[in-house]
């Protein structure tokens, strides 16, 4: 659910016209809904915190500070991947106490950097990973909490490129040697044995493979049980997909819920966190584009708009649908249409081979879905300076990034 809907001929971001958004900030523009973010966090807040459960939002999906702020003042912590995405949790007001840090590639540096922020936990990824955050925390004198990130080998059915929890892929470590590193990781000096971590991939639509994969976590814990390797907390990660089109109708956090919450019921004692970023922000945000030319050729009809694959990657790089609104509907005929962005790249298309309304020249559209790894994957490519963002709230809204500027794309060149 969300809160971009026409009235009348005008779509609108909550109580503002987008046509207007565009007009006064100029595009490509991401445009949020701080309603629609409410809105999915009490969600999540109803599903799992109120049983007991942590929220740790996925920065990759969405860094930006304004919305980091929201989601700290609604008391969620974070999922991060980085030392940049600690600095900007930590700056947004995000407690340390509710970080949890996964990544096959931290470096010593990083891990530093977390311990001495005093995180929940670290999600590892391999057992190299473990000994340099032993090394790490011995040298700071420190114990430092981790979790094994494990690996259960279900498949996902999403993309490939964003399935993680099968063997063939870089992340976690298998469940059959799961025993064997809890029991190294028990006997490390500078090693606090915390919890179980499992991500197996994003934009699901089902609850059954995060059901298969949490049995497998669940048997795994009471083997470690047995071994008298006791855990306290058991992150179940991200992943719940979002309605990209109307052939997709994945659960609401509270139907995954339901579906896990059940399982846990055999064992007891474990707080349980969750790490959605795409279900939070995902429909919250849209991109606003202006048709600059239409070209036909013998093969295709083009519609060449001002943002491209540096602004949007998603559609070039994982084929992925977004649906694509007129600002102002009116009546008008209907195309087959490949929308196209400025980039000098045969793969820079936002849809391809889309029926949509015949667009004029000059006009606003809006690409829907563009709140998850939208802005966070935007790049300079091209040279182009990245888009503005606004914060629609209500009937007012306010700017949360100022557009790049030419010298910004030279900042730091020496
Ligand atoms: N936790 C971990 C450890 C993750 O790796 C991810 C996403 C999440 C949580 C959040 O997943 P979500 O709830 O947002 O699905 N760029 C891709 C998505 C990559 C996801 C990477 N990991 C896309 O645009 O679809």
């Amino acid at each position: 659910m969300h809160y971009f809907t026409y009235k009348g001929n005008e779509l609108y971001a909550e109580d503002v016209p987008l046509e207007a958004l565009a007009r006064e900030y100029g595009t490509p523009l991401y445009v949020y809904s701080k309603n629609t973010v409410l809105r999915h966090i009490k969600a999540y807040k109803k599903a799992f915190c109120d049983p007991g459960g942590i929220l740790c939002f996925a920065l990759k999906a969405n860094s930006n500070g304004a919305i980091l702020k929201l989601l700290a003042e609604e008391g969620a912590g974070a999922d991060i991947v980085s030392g940049g995405e600690l600095f900007r949790a930590l700056r947004a007001g995000i407690s340390p106490a509710r970080i949890v840090y996964a990544g096959v590639g931290k470096t010593a540096e990083e891990i530093a950097y977390a311990l001495k922020k005093k995180i929940l936990m670290f999600n590892v990824e391999s057992g190299e990973e473990l000994e340099m955050i032993n090394r790490v925390a011995g040298g700071l004198g420190m114990k430092a909490p981790v979790a094994l990130r494990v690996n259960p080998d279900v498949d996902p059915r999403t993309h490939p490129y964003i399935s993680t929890g099968m063997k063939k892929y870089k992340f976690g470590v298998p469940v059959e040697d799961a025993l064997e590193f809890y029991r190294r990781a028990a006997g490390m000096e500078h090693i606090l044995v915390r919890g179980i971590h499992q991500h197996i991939g994003s934009q699901l639509t089902e609850v059954a493979p995060f059901r298969d994969s949490l049995e497998k976590v669940l048997n795994l814990i009471g083997q470690l049980r047995a071994a008298g390797i006791d855990l306290t907390h058991l992150d179940l990660g991200g992943g719940l997909g979002i309605r990209y089109s109307k052939e997709e109708t994945p659960p609401v956090p509270g139907e995954l819920a339901s579906g896990l919450l059940p399982l846990l019921k055999k064992v007891s004692g474990l707080t349980v966190i969750v790490e959605p970023g795409r279900s939070i922000i995902g429909n919250a945000g849209v991109l606003l584009t202006k048709c600059l030319y239409r070209k036909k050729t013998g093969e295709k009809n083009f519609v060449i708009v001002d943002a491209g694959m540096n602004d949007l990657l998603r559609p070039s790089l994982y084929g992925a649908f977004h649906e694509i609104l007129p600002a102002r509907k009116e009546r008008r005929g209907s195309q087959v249409a490949d929308v196209v962005g400025p980039i000098c790249e045969s793969g820079d298309f936002l849809a391809r081979d889309r029926r949509l309304p015949i667009v004029k020249e000059g006009e606003i559209l809006c690409v829907m879905g563009a709140g998850a790894y939208g802005y966070s994957m935007s790049s300079n490519y091209n040279s182009r300076p990245r888009a503005a963002e606004v914060m629609v709230d209500g009937d007012s809204h306010h700017p949360v990034r100022k557009r790049e500027t030419y010298k910004d794309l030279i900042k730091g060149e020496l």
